[in-house]
Protein backbone atom coordinates (compact mmCIF):
# COMPACT_ATOMS: atom_id res chain seq x y z
CA UNK A 1 0.00 0.00 0.00
CA UNK A 2 1.61 3.30 -1.20
CA UNK A 3 1.39 6.71 0.85
CA UNK A 4 0.29 8.65 -1.68
CA UNK A 5 -3.67 8.54 -2.44
CA UNK A 6 -4.87 7.94 -6.49
CA UNK A 7 -5.05 10.72 -8.79
CA UNK A 8 -8.85 9.80 -10.32
CA UNK A 9 -9.24 10.83 -13.62
CA UNK A 10 -12.47 10.92 -15.35
CA UNK A 11 -13.41 10.11 -19.07
CA UNK A 12 -16.34 12.53 -19.89
CA UNK A 13 -18.92 13.76 -21.87
CA UNK A 14 -22.84 12.56 -22.42
CA UNK A 15 -22.08 12.35 -26.06
CA UNK A 16 -21.51 8.63 -27.31
CA UNK A 17 -19.37 7.54 -29.86
CA UNK A 18 -16.48 10.60 -29.43
CA UNK A 19 -13.64 7.86 -28.40
CA UNK A 20 -14.48 8.04 -24.39
CA UNK A 21 -13.85 4.14 -24.01
CA UNK A 22 -11.00 4.28 -26.53
CA UNK A 23 -9.12 6.91 -24.64
CA UNK A 24 -9.48 5.51 -21.64
CA UNK A 25 -8.57 2.29 -22.36
CA UNK A 26 -5.29 3.45 -24.13
CA UNK A 27 -4.49 6.07 -21.12
CA UNK A 28 -4.82 3.47 -18.59
CA UNK A 29 -2.84 1.26 -20.81
CA UNK A 30 -0.06 3.81 -21.18
CA UNK A 31 -0.08 4.92 -17.63
CA UNK A 32 0.37 1.16 -16.72
CA UNK A 33 3.11 0.38 -19.13
CA UNK A 34 4.89 3.62 -17.66
CA UNK A 35 5.30 1.50 -14.51
CA UNK A 36 1.95 3.39 -12.58
CA UNK A 37 -0.15 1.14 -10.64
CA UNK A 38 -4.24 1.75 -12.63
CA UNK A 39 -7.08 0.59 -11.74
CA UNK A 40 -9.42 1.46 -14.04
CA UNK A 41 -13.17 1.75 -13.41
CA UNK A 42 -16.07 0.75 -16.09
CA UNK A 43 -19.15 2.84 -15.26
CA UNK A 44 -20.37 2.21 -18.35
CA UNK A 45 -22.69 -0.54 -18.67
CA UNK A 46 -22.02 -1.04 -22.50
CA UNK A 47 -18.66 -2.53 -21.19
CA UNK A 48 -16.31 -1.19 -23.75
CA UNK A 49 -13.42 -0.70 -22.02
CA UNK A 50 -14.03 -4.41 -19.71
CA UNK A 51 -13.95 -5.62 -23.01
CA UNK A 52 -11.11 -3.82 -24.98
CA UNK A 53 -8.74 -4.29 -21.26
CA UNK A 54 -9.87 -7.87 -20.63
CA UNK A 55 -10.82 -9.22 -23.69
CA UNK A 56 -13.06 -11.48 -22.01
CA UNK A 57 -16.64 -12.45 -22.40
CA UNK A 58 -18.88 -9.67 -20.22
CA UNK A 59 -20.64 -12.77 -19.14
CA UNK A 60 -17.47 -13.87 -17.52
CA UNK A 61 -18.12 -10.94 -15.17
CA UNK A 62 -21.59 -11.99 -14.10
CA UNK A 63 -22.38 -10.88 -10.70
CA UNK A 64 -18.58 -9.62 -10.33
CA UNK A 65 -19.17 -6.08 -11.54
CA UNK A 66 -19.01 -2.61 -10.28
CA UNK A 67 -22.94 -2.88 -9.79
CA UNK A 68 -22.38 -5.82 -7.02
CA UNK A 69 -19.45 -3.12 -5.51
CA UNK A 70 -21.82 -0.43 -5.04
CA UNK A 71 -24.40 -2.98 -3.38
CA UNK A 72 -21.26 -4.30 -1.20
CA UNK A 73 -19.85 -0.85 -0.12
CA UNK A 74 -16.49 -1.62 -1.67
CA UNK A 75 -14.54 -2.18 -4.90
CA UNK A 76 -11.84 -4.35 -3.05
CA UNK A 77 -13.48 -7.99 -4.01
CA UNK A 78 -14.66 -6.55 -7.73
CA UNK A 79 -10.93 -6.14 -9.12
CA UNK A 80 -9.83 -8.33 -12.28
CA UNK A 81 -6.30 -8.00 -12.74
CA UNK A 82 -5.14 -7.65 -16.59
CA UNK A 83 -1.71 -7.71 -14.83
CA UNK A 84 0.15 -6.41 -12.24
CA UNK A 85 0.22 -2.84 -12.79
CA UNK A 86 -3.60 -2.86 -14.60
CA UNK A 87 -6.56 -4.02 -13.02
CA UNK A 88 -10.32 -3.16 -14.14
CA UNK A 89 -13.70 -3.21 -12.12
CA UNK A 90 -16.24 -4.39 -14.84
CA UNK A 91 -19.34 -3.48 -15.74
CA UNK A 92 -22.17 -5.46 -17.49
CA UNK A 93 -25.58 -4.65 -18.59
CA UNK A 94 -26.96 -5.03 -15.32
CA UNK A 95 -25.13 -1.12 -14.47
CA UNK A 96 -28.32 -0.18 -16.01
CA UNK A 97 -29.97 -0.60 -12.50
CA UNK A 98 -27.54 1.48 -10.61
CA UNK A 99 -30.07 4.75 -10.08
CA UNK A 100 -32.60 2.73 -9.11
CA UNK A 101 -30.86 0.73 -6.66
CA UNK A 102 -29.21 3.37 -5.06
CA UNK A 103 -32.52 4.79 -4.41
CA UNK A 104 -34.95 2.12 -3.57
CA UNK A 105 -32.39 -0.17 -2.11
CA UNK A 106 -29.27 0.42 -0.58
CA UNK A 107 -29.02 2.77 1.90
CA UNK A 108 -25.76 2.81 3.34
CA UNK A 109 -24.67 6.12 1.45
CA UNK A 110 -24.24 9.27 2.83
CA UNK A 111 -25.36 10.82 -0.55
CA UNK A 112 -26.25 8.92 -4.15
CA UNK A 113 -23.71 11.26 -5.81
CA UNK A 114 -21.02 10.30 -3.25
CA UNK A 115 -21.87 6.68 -3.47
CA UNK A 116 -19.03 6.24 -6.33
CA UNK A 117 -16.41 7.88 -4.15
CA UNK A 118 -17.33 5.85 -1.29
CA UNK A 119 -16.75 2.49 -2.88
CA UNK A 120 -13.31 3.40 -4.10
CA UNK A 121 -11.85 5.06 -0.49
CA UNK A 122 -10.84 1.11 0.56
CA UNK A 123 -8.41 0.82 -2.06
CA UNK A 124 -7.39 4.27 -3.14
CA UNK A 125 -4.20 3.92 -1.52
CA UNK A 126 -3.30 1.08 -3.88
CA UNK A 127 -3.27 2.62 -6.52
CA UNK A 128 -1.30 5.61 -8.63
CA UNK A 129 -4.49 6.60 -11.37
CA UNK A 130 -7.99 5.41 -10.79
CA UNK A 131 -9.43 5.97 -14.58
CA UNK A 132 -13.04 6.16 -15.01
CA UNK A 133 -14.85 5.62 -18.31
CA UNK A 134 -18.39 6.82 -18.78
CA UNK A 135 -21.62 6.27 -20.32
CA UNK A 136 -22.86 9.02 -22.94
CA UNK A 137 -25.56 10.46 -20.33
CA UNK A 138 -25.56 12.99 -17.89
CA UNK A 139 -26.85 9.89 -15.39
CA UNK A 140 -25.97 8.75 -12.17
CA UNK A 141 -22.82 7.17 -13.36
CA UNK A 142 -21.60 9.65 -14.76
CA UNK A 143 -22.49 12.03 -11.72
CA UNK A 144 -20.89 9.88 -9.75
CA UNK A 145 -18.05 9.46 -11.79
CA UNK A 146 -17.66 12.98 -11.93
CA UNK A 147 -17.73 13.48 -7.76
CA UNK A 148 -15.54 10.59 -7.07
CA UNK A 149 -12.82 12.45 -9.54
CA UNK A 150 -9.49 14.82 -9.21
CA UNK A 151 -9.88 15.22 -12.75
CA UNK A 152 -11.95 15.38 -15.30
CA UNK A 153 -10.60 14.95 -19.01
CA UNK A 154 -13.37 16.31 -21.61
CA UNK A 155 -13.39 14.41 -24.78
CA UNK A 156 -15.05 16.74 -28.19
CA UNK A 157 -15.71 14.97 -31.37
CA UNK A 158 -15.32 17.63 -34.10
CA UNK A 159 -18.69 17.49 -34.61
CA UNK A 160 -21.68 19.82 -33.76
CA UNK A 161 -23.55 17.72 -31.81
CA UNK A 162 -20.40 16.95 -29.48
CA UNK A 163 -19.26 20.36 -29.43
CA UNK A 164 -22.67 21.71 -27.96
CA UNK A 165 -22.38 18.83 -25.51
CA UNK A 166 -19.63 20.21 -23.79
CA UNK A 167 -20.32 23.20 -22.25
CA UNK A 168 -23.75 21.67 -20.92
CA UNK A 169 -21.27 18.91 -19.15
CA UNK A 170 -19.11 21.51 -17.76
CA UNK A 171 -22.32 23.42 -15.58
CA UNK A 172 -22.46 19.87 -14.44
CA UNK A 173 -19.09 19.77 -13.37
CA UNK A 174 -19.01 22.78 -12.00
CA UNK A 175 -22.42 21.95 -9.97
CA UNK A 176 -20.48 19.25 -8.95
CA UNK A 177 -16.93 21.61 -7.96
CA UNK A 178 -19.30 24.01 -6.37
CA UNK A 179 -21.75 21.84 -4.51
CA UNK A 180 -19.87 17.94 -3.90
CA UNK A 181 -16.43 18.23 -4.71
CA UNK A 182 -14.49 21.45 -4.66
CA UNK A 183 -11.19 19.35 -5.40
CA UNK A 184 -12.15 18.78 -8.45
CA UNK A 185 -10.56 20.05 -11.55
CA UNK A 186 -10.36 19.93 -15.61
CA UNK A 187 -7.65 18.59 -16.85
CA UNK A 188 -8.66 19.61 -20.54
CA UNK A 189 -10.62 19.12 -23.52
CA UNK A 190 -9.18 16.12 -25.84
CA UNK A 191 -10.52 16.94 -29.59
CA UNK A 192 -11.30 13.26 -31.30
CA UNK A 193 -12.38 11.59 -34.08
CA UNK A 194 -10.88 14.34 -36.23
CA UNK A 195 -11.37 13.50 -40.02
CA UNK A 196 -8.73 14.76 -42.18
CA UNK A 197 -10.78 14.59 -45.61
CA UNK A 198 -13.84 16.38 -44.38
CA UNK A 199 -13.90 20.97 -44.10
CA UNK A 200 -16.58 20.50 -41.05
CA UNK A 201 -14.30 18.44 -39.33
CA UNK A 202 -11.40 20.53 -39.45
CA UNK A 203 -13.53 24.19 -38.48
CA UNK A 204 -14.79 21.96 -35.86
CA UNK A 205 -11.58 21.51 -34.17
CA UNK A 206 -10.53 25.15 -34.51
CA UNK A 207 -13.78 26.13 -33.43
CA UNK A 208 -13.81 24.24 -30.33
CA UNK A 209 -9.86 25.93 -29.42
CA UNK A 210 -11.39 29.38 -30.08
CA UNK A 211 -14.37 28.59 -27.25
CA UNK A 212 -11.79 26.68 -24.86
CA UNK A 213 -7.98 28.21 -25.76
CA UNK A 214 -6.78 27.21 -22.29
CA UNK A 215 -8.62 24.03 -21.88
CA UNK A 216 -7.82 22.23 -25.23
CA UNK A 217 -4.95 19.87 -25.36
CA UNK A 218 -2.37 20.74 -28.39
CA UNK A 219 -2.46 17.12 -29.62
CA UNK A 220 -5.81 16.48 -31.87
CA UNK A 221 -6.88 12.57 -32.20
CA UNK A 222 -7.52 12.02 -35.77
CA UNK A 223 -9.89 9.40 -37.42
CA UNK A 224 -7.44 6.43 -37.96
CA UNK A 225 -8.33 2.84 -38.98
CA UNK A 226 -5.45 1.18 -37.05
CA UNK A 227 -6.90 3.38 -33.48
CA UNK A 228 -9.95 1.61 -34.55
CA UNK A 229 -9.47 -1.28 -34.67
CA UNK A 230 -8.05 -1.58 -30.97
CA UNK A 231 -11.63 -2.34 -30.46
CA UNK A 232 -11.00 -5.42 -32.21
CA UNK A 233 -7.15 -6.39 -31.43
CA UNK A 234 -7.11 -5.01 -27.97
CA UNK A 235 -3.88 -3.74 -26.75
CA UNK A 236 -1.71 -7.06 -25.83
CA UNK A 237 -1.64 -8.60 -29.42
CA UNK A 238 -2.08 -6.18 -31.41
CA UNK A 239 0.77 -5.94 -34.15
CA UNK A 240 -0.04 -2.47 -35.47
CA UNK A 241 -0.07 -0.98 -31.95
CA UNK A 242 2.12 1.38 -32.41
CA UNK A 243 0.54 3.23 -35.31
CA UNK A 244 -3.00 2.80 -33.29
CA UNK A 245 -1.19 4.26 -30.41
CA UNK A 246 0.80 7.14 -32.35
CA UNK A 247 -1.32 10.24 -31.61
CA UNK A 248 -1.64 8.77 -28.12
CA UNK A 249 2.03 9.08 -26.85
CA UNK A 250 1.71 12.83 -27.85
CA UNK A 251 -1.51 13.16 -25.90
CA UNK A 252 -0.12 10.86 -22.90
CA UNK A 253 2.87 13.83 -23.05
CA UNK A 254 0.92 16.41 -22.33
CA UNK A 255 -1.54 15.10 -20.04
CA UNK A 256 1.01 14.34 -17.52
CA UNK A 257 2.44 17.97 -18.05
CA UNK A 258 -0.88 18.43 -16.76
CA UNK A 259 -1.74 16.50 -13.98
CA UNK A 260 1.60 16.81 -12.51
CA UNK A 261 2.05 20.71 -13.44
N1 LIG B 1 -9.20 7.82 -33.35
C1 LIG B 1 -10.09 6.94 -33.81
N2 LIG B 1 -10.11 6.62 -35.13
C2 LIG B 1 -11.01 5.74 -35.62
N3 LIG B 1 -11.93 5.10 -34.90
C3 LIG B 1 -11.97 5.36 -33.57
C4 LIG B 1 -11.06 6.28 -32.96
N4 LIG B 1 -11.36 6.34 -31.63
C5 LIG B 1 -12.38 5.49 -31.43
N5 LIG B 1 -12.77 4.90 -32.58
C6 LIG B 1 -13.89 3.98 -32.80
O1 LIG B 1 -15.08 4.76 -32.78
C7 LIG B 1 -16.11 4.12 -32.06
C8 LIG B 1 -16.51 4.96 -30.84
O2 LIG B 1 -15.41 5.04 -29.95
P1 LIG B 1 -15.59 4.75 -28.39
O3 LIG B 1 -14.24 4.79 -27.79
O4 LIG B 1 -16.43 3.55 -28.18
O5 LIG B 1 -16.41 6.07 -27.99
P2 LIG B 1 -17.42 6.31 -26.75
O6 LIG B 1 -16.90 5.52 -25.61
O7 LIG B 1 -17.34 7.79 -26.52
O8 LIG B 1 -18.77 5.88 -27.20
C9 LIG B 1 -15.57 2.75 -31.68
O9 LIG B 1 -15.98 1.84 -32.65
C10 LIG B 1 -14.06 2.95 -31.70
O10 LIG B 1 -13.39 1.76 -32.01
MG1 LIG C 1 -17.82 4.19 -24.33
Amino acid sequence: MGEKRAKVITVGVQKGGVGKSTTSGVLSYLLSQDGYKVLVVDMDSQSNVTDLLTQKDVEDFQGMTVLEAFEDGSVEDYIYQVNENLHVVPSDDYLATLAKNLYRKWKHFDDVNTALKEILEPVIYDYDFIIIDTPPSLSEPMVNAICASDYVLVLAESSKWSMTAVPRFLETVEYAQQNINPNLKVLGILRTMNDVRRADSKAFVELIKEFWPDLCFDVVIRRKAATGRISMEGLFDNNELASALEQYKIFYKELKQRVEG
